[in-house]
């Protein structure tokens, strides 16, 4: 419950502040705080916060899923073999790529239709309606009567996340004060790293649970369905909160857009900001529509930005994250218990979860390039480490100093993605296009990612299969 609690926001919030450094090249930097006149309203953070339940369902669903192929009740129920060896057979890891790969698959499927959506009905009740679906998909996994309806359960909760990625960081940043006196970066920054942060404590959150949930029989069940405990929550918040003014505005509706705007602003804004708004949405309207073919044009270096966007999107998953987000316990089940294999992914998760801050901490002050090309040096060494030491040339499986080592290369190489490569391919991927184009665009990398992660889920378990 951290995310939905404004102490805790509040906690990052500051962190956030003192750690800034004024940018310049969007406009919101310190310039635009010296001129934001009213104070931002604390219902501002509360939206934020409830929103970031989004990102929550996201990280859970992808630190809870690997802990539950170590759970003896979970292997019971499903007939694999008892805990004890140090891998599984080959049907055994078959569906673990499945069970894993099918939630990526629902993401895919999810985020197609849902710019689509997000117009159609509206950012709020989108969102509604897309945790209504992930809490229909959470209950299934909570009660799956065997392997198919779990991997049912899976796609459907993917399909609610893979929309719902989409629609609550349109929404997020629809309702973000333009100028943000309190916050370093320019909105479209800080709602990524909101939402990395809650994907990050999402992630946390499941491992933490796993350690507890493992030795009960039926625990795996809430390691599955228990996101539904917060997207119910989700859901149920959000009709509480204001439609995106900007949505009401394109509508038509500016006497709404105006009382939606009078919860959000103070009252001296309201006016100047519908004004803004409508002037935005208009000139929208008379902008000439960017098509599909104009991605690859060499116009505005349009090839080079797909490209660019496309391959820092492949890259971030094929650096192998998710072979360690999803399946550490499988992995370190080599050389430990599978207790102490759940155990260790906890620590992971919060080296992961912690290493953010110092994402928000450095994205404007050390430059995206700068970030992107330490975080990448260091994932090689410490995969490169992970590989010398898990390899024919070390007693690792039975040398427990040794497993130490691996655990904290482990956790170093997953540092340095959660300081670059995590949060940053997301924030390139939003700020490299043209908005003409944007929206096309970030389907595209957006694809790209889910694509390749479904490849991770799907090939990782066969590929830590012992050698014949
Ligand atoms: C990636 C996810 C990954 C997560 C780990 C995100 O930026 O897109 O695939 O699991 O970071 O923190």
């Amino acid at each position: 419950m951290i995310l939905v609690n404004s102490r805790y926001f509040a906690v990052w919030r500051v962190l956030l502040r003192r750690f800034s450094i004024p940018t310049t090249q969007n406009g919101h930097g310190a310039d635009a705080a010296a001129h934001r006149e009213y104070p931002v309203k604390r219902f501002v953070y509360v939206i934020a916060n409830i929103t970031a339940l989004s990102g929550l369902l996201f990280g859970y669903d992808i630190g809870g899923s690997g802990g539950t192929f170590e759970m003896a009740g979970f292997r019971r129920f499903f007939g694999w073999p008892a805990l004890g060896d140090k891998s599984d057979p080959a049907w055994v890891a078959n569906q673990q790529g499945w069970i894993t790969a099918m939630f990526s698959l629902g993401c895919i499927v999810g985020s197609l239709p849902s710019g689509f959506l997000t117009d159609f009905m509206g950012r709020k009740r989108c969102i509604i309606f897309l945790s209504f679906v992930f809490t229909v998909g959470a209950v299934i996994q909570l009660v799956p009567s065997g392997y198919q309806m779990l991997l049912a359960g899976r796609f459907i909760s993917g399909v609610g996340v893979g929309g719902l990625s989409m629609a609550a960081t349109l929404y997020q940043s629809e309702t973000a004060p333009p100028k943000v006196a309190d916050f370093p970066f320019d909105v479209r920054g800080l709602v990524v790293s909101i939402q990395q942060l809650s994907i990050t404590a999402g992630i946390l959150l499941a491992g933490g649970l796993n350690v507890g949930l493992q030795h009960w029989d039926e625990g795996w069940r809430i390691s599955y369905g228990g996101k539904g405990f917060f997207s119910l929550l989700l859901m149920l918040l959000m009709i509480c909160l204001p439609e995106s003014p900007r949505w009401l505005v394109a509508q038509g509706k500016s006497e709404a857009a105006k009382a939606s705007l009078g919860r959000i602003r103070q009252e001296e804004e309201v006016e100047g900001e519908l004004a803004g708004i409508e002037e935005a949405v208009e000139a929208e309207a008379q902008m000439e529509k960017g098509a599909w073919k104009d991605l690859v044009s060499p116009v505005d270096f349009m090839l080079y930005r797909t490209m660019l966007g496309f391959g820092v999107q492949l890259l971030q998953q094929f650096s192998g994250i998710n072979a360690v987000m999803y399946f550490a316990p499988v992995i370190f089940k080599k050389f430990l218990a599978s207790e102490m294999a759940i155990l260790a992914n906890l620590a992971v998760a919060l080296v992961n979860y912690l290493s953010t801050f110092l994402a928000l901490y450095l994205v404007d002050r050390a430059g995206r390039r700068l970030l992107l090309v330490c975080g990448g040096l260091g994932m090689a060494l410490f995969t490169a480490l992970f590989a010398l030491f898990t390899s024919a040339a070390f007693d690792y499986q039975n040398d427990k100093r040794l497993a130490g080592v691996i655990i904290a290369c482990t956790a170093l190489y997953v540092m340095n993605f959660a300081y670059s490569w995590g949060p940053l391919a997301w924030v390139v991927s939003a700020e490299i296009f043209p908005q003409r184009l944007r929206g096309k665009c970030m389907t595209i990398t957006t694809l790209a990612n889910w694509l390749t992660n479904f490849c991770i889920a799907k090939a990782v378990p066969v590929m830590i299969l012992p050698e014949k």
